[in-house]
């Protein structure tokens, strides 16, 4: 059953589906986070509690949330624009297993813009 409605049922759904995806994969995007996530099961339980938070607040205005995203990626290790790519084509398979069509696209778009002001602030603004 595909969720209509975002709720904190679904994304923690689409937590698990995404990061098991991510953790699974063996690009380069899934050895940065295995790498500075961490292994455990247990350290990725935490990580997608965080992200889950994060995206209640985005999305349903929770103030749940209060961690910096843009300097958790800045700090990361050099890697390649591409990988934003590659992200987004994992989240949206994600996302199209969790929702029905219209709240796939809504939260699609709020990722896409989020990757877009990561990647400008990345590669073009000095740090
Ligand atoms: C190639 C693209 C990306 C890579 C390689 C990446 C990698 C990572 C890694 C390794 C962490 C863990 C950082 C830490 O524990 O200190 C992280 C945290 C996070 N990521 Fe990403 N990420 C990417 C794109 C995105 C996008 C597009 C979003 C949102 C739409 C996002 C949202 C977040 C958030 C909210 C955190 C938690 C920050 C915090 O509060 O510590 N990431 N990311």
């Amino acid at each position: 059953m595909k969720y209509d409605e975002i709720n904190s049922q679904s994304i923690d759904k689409l937590m698990d589906i995404f990061y098991n995806k991510i953790r699974a994969d063996k690009s380069e995007l899934g050895e940065i986070f295995n790498n500075k996530v961490g292994r455990s099961d247990d350290a990725w339980v935490v990580h997608k509690a965080k992200i889950a938070r994060f995206w209640r607040s985005m999305l349903l205005g929770e103030p749940c949330y209060d961690g910096q995203p843009m300097k958790a990626h800045i700090d990361l290790p050099p890697f390649p624009k591409e990988l934003f790519n590659t992200w987004l084509e994992i989240f949206y398979e994600s996302l199209d297993l969790v929702f029905n069509e219209k709240p796939r696209n809504f939260i699609f778009q709020r990722a896409e813009g989020i990757a877009k002001r990561f990647k400008y602030m990345i590669y073009e603004v000095k740090h």
